[in-house]
């Protein structure tokens, strides 16, 4: 064969893609005007920053079956690299600018947090930093409670606040059969216990309910936190993400969740603790302590959501159910090929100013509308990316 024959068919060159399109982005343009000073600021509807909700990996070691379902999160699923990650000092950076901006929360999520190497290190920096008047961030975790009794008193020593264990049932078998890689619920009570007791409290317990799988633990669930100090809450099914298959029918409304704790154990609503929080708070009329309801499906509470969204790549979402986010990571990395220099730390802050100051997302509301069509149409965001 002659070496310098042309070859015939040439291998095809698959296209690499550039941007996943699961964590599509645009790049956050920085406005030349940038105000020297921290400011607070609001959003298009008036709602004002004040939670971070920092994802630190995508990773997790449960495969609940309405959020990492095996069949989509298998063997083969593709996670992020750890290059790709920002760093404890970028999310720190990043989290200062946004606290400069009014954010007064800070919580951390994943995937799994804590399967996140030297978590109470990233910890231990978020709590140096400080308010525009002095004060720190109030810490917080959202954790599915795994290794969660190992980790607890590093993370309390490091500065963290308080914990949320999220814990869909008492009975093991369901349990089991919900996280569907086999963990038993006796561990993440103990992780829930050892919290409490090294004084990440008040510890919350979160419970996504869907109706015809779960909804039978409710009232165990509630005999078990009752008069224990811990605040149960109960999560409606939301449709987050592409994956799960959600279904309308699968959801219980609050109201009924309400209504049959009420018929054993009677009572009464509370006040929130501050405008855009999550759940409605209901007490026990003996004494008992009190419960939450977050009812996103049967009503919406987007009218004061003050949250923000950082994954674990540096890219900002403006809603749990938002298809694109801002790449903040291209702003804190340089890029030669891009021809790039990582900004400042004014620059940063009024990127993410205009970023919210430009903010109408209200994708709980807009579900109401549905049969408008009023709902983008666009992949969401996954709730294992986001942190929920
Ligand atoms: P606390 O400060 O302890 O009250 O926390 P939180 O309720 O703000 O946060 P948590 O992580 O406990 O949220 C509980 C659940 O509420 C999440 O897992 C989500 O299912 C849901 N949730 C939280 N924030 C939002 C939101 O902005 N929109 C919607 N639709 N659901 C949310
Ligand atoms: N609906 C409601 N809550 C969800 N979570 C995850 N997926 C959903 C869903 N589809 C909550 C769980 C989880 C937290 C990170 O987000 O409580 O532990
Ligand atoms: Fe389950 Fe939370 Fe892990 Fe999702 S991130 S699979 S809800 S433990
Ligand atoms: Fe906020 Fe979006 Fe949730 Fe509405 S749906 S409360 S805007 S995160």
């Amino acid at each position: 064969m002659n070496d310098t024959e042309p070859v015939a068919h040439p291998p095809v060159r698959q296209p690499i893609p550039i941007v996943d399109h699961r964590h599509a982005s645009i790049v956050p343009s920085v406005p030349k005007q940038v105000s020297k000073p921290a400011r607070l600021v609001a959003d298009r509807m008036g709602r004002p920053l004040h939670d971070l909700r920092i994802s630190v990996t995508d990773r997790c070691n449960f495969r609940c079956t309405y959020c990492m379902p095996k069949e989509v999160f298998g063997k083969e699923h593709a996670f992020l690299a750890h290059r790709d990650l920002l760093s404890f000092e970028e999310i720190t950076r990043a989290a200062r600018a946004f606290m400069d901006l009014g954010v007064r929360k800070i919580r951390l999520t994943g995937g799994e947090p804590l399967l996140r190497k030297s978590q109470e290190r990233l910890v231990a920096m978020l709590h140096t930093l400080r308010t525009p008047d002095g004060h720190p961030p109030e810490l917080t975790m959202t954790t599915n409670g795994s290794i969660l009794a190992r980790k607890a008193q590093t993370l309390k020593d490091a500065g963290l606040d308080r914990v949320t264990v999220s814990l869909d049932a008492l009975d093991d078998t369901v349990f089991r059969r919900m996280n569907d890689v086999d963990f038993p619920v006796a561990e993440v009570l103990r992780g829930i216990e050892t919290a409490q007791a090294v004084g990440l409290g008040p510890v919350k317990v979160n419970m996504v309910v869907k109706r015809g799988t779960n909804d039978a633990q409710i009232l165990p669930m509630v005999e078990r936190f009752r008069g224990t100090g811990i605040v149960l809450r109960f999560i409606e099914y939301m449709d987050a993400g592409n994956s799960n298959g959600w279904c309308m029918n699968e959801v219980l409304p609050s109201q009924e969740v309400v209504d049959q704790i009420h018929r054993h154990h009677p009572l009464h609503p509370l006040e929130a603790h501050r405008p855009g929080e999550t759940a409605q708070r209901w007490a026990f009329d003996d004494g008992g302590g009190e419960i939450g309801v977050i009812s996103s499906v049967s009503r919406a509470f987007c009218g004061t959501c003050s949250r923000a969204r950082l994954s674990m790549e540096g890219k900002l979402y403006l809603c749990l159910f938002a298809s694109h986010g801002h790449d903040l990571r291209a702003l804190l990395r340089d890029s030669p090929q891009a021809g790039r220099d990582p900004v400042s730390d004014a620059q940063l802050r009024a990127a993410l100013a205009q970023i919210w100051s430009r903010r109408v997302d209200r994708y709980s509301e807009l579900r109401a509308f549905q049969a408008s069509g009023a709902l983008p149409s666009e992949r969401k965001v996954e709730m294992s990316y986001i942190g929920g």
